[in-house]
């Protein structure tokens, strides 16, 4: 539909923060990621400039294509550096930036549809209270004249609070044509993208504008800014997610990731965070407090309040995880619960096992992770330590407060437990002794 060219070369001075702006996280997803998201429904391999930072950019991004921008000499110059990957007229470009990650894959369609022979450039604009340093866009009669950037507004010009986005599409032929003759005659000393409505209106063509929410396309320039797009994205997930069924009684005490996949009959309690690789394949009960990462729930799965999945969590349907229970590299078979004060790590449990409170697998020796294997129907014991690698055969029984490190066999009861020992009256003895001292 188009060639999309994605500017990331710029510094991020004002994020304060080692890491490249664009690999900041919005709902564990960078912000470059999330416009690459955006433009995919229009450009399976966008071309990435990257500038500063570029091998950390470069490392950190796929299904992109780069180029490099060194120096950065402004917007127009970073997609000057696109154009040699762009060979031909024959499709639309659309430039989007690398640090407004809220943009819609809708609005960027549309934009694209809005370019024709008569109307070859097409931007959008929104409109702002603060328009501080945004480049304004001039109207005049209906007709877009022009962008100022702020650092060249007149004082009239810096009232207008029509301002531009950021996102341009073109057709190649006007790329191709008009980048190389922007000039560096301005405030900033920089090449403009934005010149290049001025340039397409002194061709007598016409340059198509939409408006988008101001909130759409807000960029990130500090750790406030990012703060605060962090609270739409989980606004618009929330939502995405209650519209398909899914219950949320408490929605702005719910964190959700990029990926974060439940469907409709879910209910997600208040105060929980889901960190990203999380999918359940049926409805579920996330009740309060709970942190979930890289974990996969089968239909009927109820987990908390209060439990803690880690990756590599698999629940097989209606298994129960309780409060103050922590999983991870966890297979749990249908219907088996572990629902009190566990941690259960590298292992593998069968169907309609019960895991008493306080079991904790041993997995780690300090040099290795090691496996522990739990077969269908075993019964663990209240405060049960399974040191791996071990194997409990199916329908197995373990005592309360055993230490295990061999296999246990099928069908059996497995017991560590010292011999009780009883001092008839010790108590009085004692007590009659401390009071006499
Ligand atoms: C730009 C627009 C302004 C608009 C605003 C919206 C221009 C000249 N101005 O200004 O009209 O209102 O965005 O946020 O286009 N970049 C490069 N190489 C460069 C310079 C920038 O790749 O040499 C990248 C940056 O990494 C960033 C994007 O381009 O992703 C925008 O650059 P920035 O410096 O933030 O432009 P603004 O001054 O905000
Ligand atoms: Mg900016």
């Amino acid at each position: 539909m188009a060639t999309c060219v994605i500017l990331a070369a710029g510094k991020g001075t004002r994020m304060k923060s080692p890491l490249p702006k664009v690999l900041h996280e919005l709902g564990g997803l960078s912000l470059v990621g999330h416009v690459v998201q955006a433009a995919a429904s229009i450009d399976r391999s966008p071309i990435l400039v990257v500038g500063h930072q570029a091998e950390d950019v470069m490392g950190n991004i796929d299904d992109v294509r780069f180029a490099t921008q060194s120096p950065q000499l402004g917007t127009g110059h970073a997609v000057m550096m696109a154009m040699p990957q762009i060979p031909n007229n024959a499709e639309p470009v659309l430039v989007l930036f690398g640090d407004t990650p809220l943009i819609t894959p809708e609005t960027l369609q549309n934009l694209v549809a809005q370019i024709s022979m008569a109307q070859p450039l097409a931007i959008l604009a929104f409109e702002t209270g603060q328009p501080g340093r945004y480049g304004r866009v001039v109207v005049e009669n209906g007709n877009v004249q022009g962008i100022v950037e702020a650092k060249d507004a007149t004082e009239e010009q810096l009232a207008i609070r029509l301002c531009n986005a950021g996102v341009m599409a073109g057709t190649g032929e006007i790329f191709h044509r008009l980048l190389p003759k922007l000039s560096q005659q301005n405030a900033a000393g920089e090449y403009y993208l934005t010149d290049l409505v001025a340039m397409v209106r002194a061709e007598g063509l016409q340059v198509a504008y939409s408006l988008a929410h101001e909130e759409e396309v807000a960029g990130v320039n500090s750790q406030h800014e990012l703060s605060l797009r962090e609270a739409t994205f989980q606004k618009r997930r929330r939502g995405e997610l209650m519209d398909r069924g899914v219950q949320m009684p408490h929605p702005e005490t719910v964190f959700l990731s990029h990926d974060t996949d439940l469907p409709a009959g879910s209910l997600v309690e208040a105060h929980c965070v889901f960190a990203p690789g999380v999918r359940a394949h049926g409805a579920v009960t996330i009740r309060a407090f709970s942190h979930l990462e890289g974990a996969e729930l089968s239909e009927g799965c109820v987990v908390g309040p209060y439990a803690r999945l880690r990756p590599g969590t698999v629940l097989g349907p209606k298994v129960r995880i309780g409060n103050f229970v922590e999983t991870k590299k966890a297979v749990v078979g249908q219907g088996s619960k572990i629902n009190h004060l566990s941690y259960v790590g590298d292992a593998s449990v069968g169907q309609h096992v019960n895991i008493g409170a306080g079991t904790i697998t041993c997995n780690y020796d300090g040099y290795n992770k090691h496996q522990t294997i739990i077969g269908d129907g075993v019964f663990i014991g209240s405060d049960t330590l399974l040191v791996a690698p071990i194997h409990v055969g199916q329908g197995s029984y373990t005592g309360s407060g055993s230490v295990l490190s061999d296999d246990v066999p099928a069908d059996s009861l497995a017991l560590t437990r010292p011999a009780r020992q009883i001092f008839e009256g010790w108590a009085d003895r004692f007590r009659s002794k401390q009071a006499k001292e």
